[in-house]
């Protein structure tokens, strides 16, 4: 009895120890590799995700938009975007805009309205010539 007991109580001792221990890499750590846990998106891929943010472009509210689903069609479906929008300066100015071409477009201005920044406009034109 008496014997275990020391046994149990130099276990105790040895446990701060041993914790200690662990808290100490064995090793050199290993070079941390962020950049290959994270999905490398493309900017196409990026548009993308903003063009069907509902709190972003939420463009498929009103366009059929590419394999979004419940597309509204308050607007156009937004197809062969390259071959129509051959100058991505009118694309931008579209979507920056919409009242520069149409004073009464109830499409909102996203660029002058601040709810997509240029780089965002930028990432979603390269989404929409992938149409
Ligand atoms: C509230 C509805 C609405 C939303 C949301 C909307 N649009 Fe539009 N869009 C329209 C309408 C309506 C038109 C037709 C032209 C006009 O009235 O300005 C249009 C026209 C366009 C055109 C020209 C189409 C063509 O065939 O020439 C493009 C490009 C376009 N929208 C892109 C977008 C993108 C990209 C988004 C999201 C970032 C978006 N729209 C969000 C309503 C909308």
């Amino acid at each position: 009895m008496k014997s275990s007991g020391i046994i149990a109580a130099a276990a105790i001792l040895m446990l701060p120890s041993l914790a200690m221990a662990a808290d100490k890499p064995a090793a050199p750590a290993a070079p941390a590799a962020p950049a290959a846990a994270q999905p490398v998106l493309s900017p196409a891929a990026k548009g993308k995700a903003l063009a069907t943010d509902r709190n972003k472009g939420n463009c498929l509210a009103c366009h059929i938009m590419g394999d979004g689903e419940v597309p509204g069609n308050f607007g156009p479906p937004l197809s062969q975007m390259k071959e129509r929008y051959p100058d991505k300066a009118a694309l931008r100015k579209q979507i920056s805009d919409a009242t520069i071409k149409n004073p009464t477009s109830i499409m909102p201005p996203f660029g002058k309205h601040g709810i997509l920044s240029n780089s965002e406009i930028d990432q979603v034109i390269e989404y929409l010539y992938t149409l």
